[in-house]
């Protein structure tokens, strides 16, 4: 298994180019479920995440291509993939695929929109939380569709089709949001969701369904209005960029210190947590297609912080904020509200040097003059991402173990950051 080495101590100074949002391509490219045409999505990352998905498409009977510039042209520049399910051969996605990544489960919306059935593997908890499917049968259900659950399985039927109707989410889910959108965009009639997620990917998503036929108005605030149509066509779509890759960058950049400049990205994305950031001593500004940050001499202060659904603090830089705080000059809390377990990071940057404790949902991070370099492992991708972070500056060191979690959601990271500087490097084996 492939590890992370750091040696910890340099600035990082330079450029560099954020990717396709992960976040927003794996919703994308399941919304080519929808449609017998083909849709075509521009800045797809390079991720084991997308590699998984297109399998897991596959199965369903997703033909894709890959055109435009590819891995060896040009490393910065994601690529152009064209998805076709002209044919839907399968509407059971199995617990075999689904386990490896939740978000396949969100296949449960289109295959039931287009083919009016779906049996589709519940995912099963993983390393951050439970995370339950309610939100998606309820949502699911008041669009009219029977589900029952049957070993394992999420078992979906909407004979003569879905139907729109007014449907309020008890709480903010993102997925779930997902769904509903793809689902309703094929129902007869009005379907509007209430409470609904506003994170920058559901308006991404929209965005294409709309350049696909469908009627979506209000992507982006609580309530989104769906008028649905009878079929979809094809689209051409670019990928928004990555606002968690941008924010970790931000994160790596103020805790090293030096002046970096995060290209193709937008600020707008991530308003709070640049503005957190810029309370713990790191100058952001705006330049044209990207964010600079600047740590130059000030030293880091402590900024309590509290993760919610967007607009607010996201949960996907919680990690790595904690690790900027381990070297705060004070006591900073940091709380967690998404998800019940997203605290694996704490024992290993402990490993590290760092003063934390834990009360509930809770962790207290009081900053320590030095961390030292040390083995690690994380049991997820933006925990992981973390220690690295940590490992910029920890004395000596760093070895991140299981690098397959970073894989998953960070392209070429090593090489990114040893573009600005920083000791990195990939050990293969
Ligand atoms: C998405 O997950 C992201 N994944 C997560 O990123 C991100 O952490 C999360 O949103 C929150 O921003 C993708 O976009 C692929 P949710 P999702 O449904 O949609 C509860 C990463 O590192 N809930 O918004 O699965 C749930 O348990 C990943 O890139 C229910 O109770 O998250 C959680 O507490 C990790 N019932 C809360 O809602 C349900 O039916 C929010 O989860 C569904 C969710």
């Amino acid at each position: 298994m492939d590890r992370i080495r750091i040696r910890g101590g340099n600035a990082l100074n330079g450029t560099i180019p954020i990717s396709g949002a992960k976040n927003a391509a794996l919703p994308l490219m399941i919304a080519s479920l929808l449609t017998d045409d083909t849709l075509t999505l521009e800045n797809v990352p390079h991720l084991a995440d997308v590699e998984q998905l297109i399998r897991i498409l596959g199965n369903h009977g997703v033909d894709y291509s890959v055109t435009g510039k590819r891995l060896a042209h040009d490393p910065a520049s994601g690529r152009t993939i064209h998805f076709n399910a002209r044919t839907i051969v399968d509407t059971t996605a199995p617990y075999e695929l689904v386990s490896k990544m939740r978000a396949s489960f969100w296949v449960i919306g289109p295959l039931l929109a287009r083919c009016h059935k779906a049996k589709v593997s519940l995912p099963g908890g993983c390393a951050i939380g439970t995370r339950p499917v309610d939100l998606f049968i309820d949502g699911l259900r008041a669009l009219g569709a029977t589900i029952d659950i049957e070993a394992g399985y999420v078992v979906a039927e909407a004979k003569g089709g879905l139907v729109g109707n007014r449907f309020r989410f008890p709480k903010v889910s993102v997925g779930a949001t997902h769904v509903m959108l793809m689902a309703a965009s094929l129902a007869k009639g009005e379907t509007v969701i209430e409470n609904a997620a506003r994170e920058p990917e559901i308006v991404d998503l929209a965005d294409c369904l709309n350049a696909m036929g469908a009627k979506i108005t209000g992507a982006g605030t609580s309530a989104i209005t769906i008028d649905g149509v009878t079929a979809l066509s094809g689209a051409r779509h670019r990928v928004l960029p990555d606002r968690i890759e941008t924010g970790t960058y931000a994160i790596a950049a103020a805790m090293a210190g030096g002046d970096v400049t995060l290209e193709g990205t937008r600020a707008s994305l991530l308003t709070a947590a640049l503005e957190t950031l810029g309370q713990a001593g790191a100058e952001i500004t705006e330049v044209e297609n990207g964010i600079r940050v600047v740590r130059n001499g000030n030293g880091i202060q402590p900024v309590d912080v509290t993760t919610d659904p967007f607009p607010g603090f996201p949960t996907d830089l919680q990690a790595q904020f904690m690790a900027l705080m381990t070297r705060s000059q004070g006591v900073s809390s940091i709380t967690e509200t998404i998800f019940e377990n997203r605290f694996m990071h704490v024992q290993e940057l402990a490993r590290l040097g760092a003063k934390i404790s834990l009360a509930g949902q809770v962790a207290r991070v009081e900053g320590v003059a030095q961390l030292k370099g040390a083995p690690v492992m994380a049991t997820d991708l933006r925990a992981s991402v973390s220690l690295v972070i940590a490992g910029l500056v920890a004395e000596g060191e760093t070895e991140v173990n299981r690098v397959y979690h970073l894989d998953r959601g960070f392209e070429r990271l090593e090489e990114k950051l040893s573009a600005c500087g920083a000791e990195v490097e990939r050990i293969s084996g």
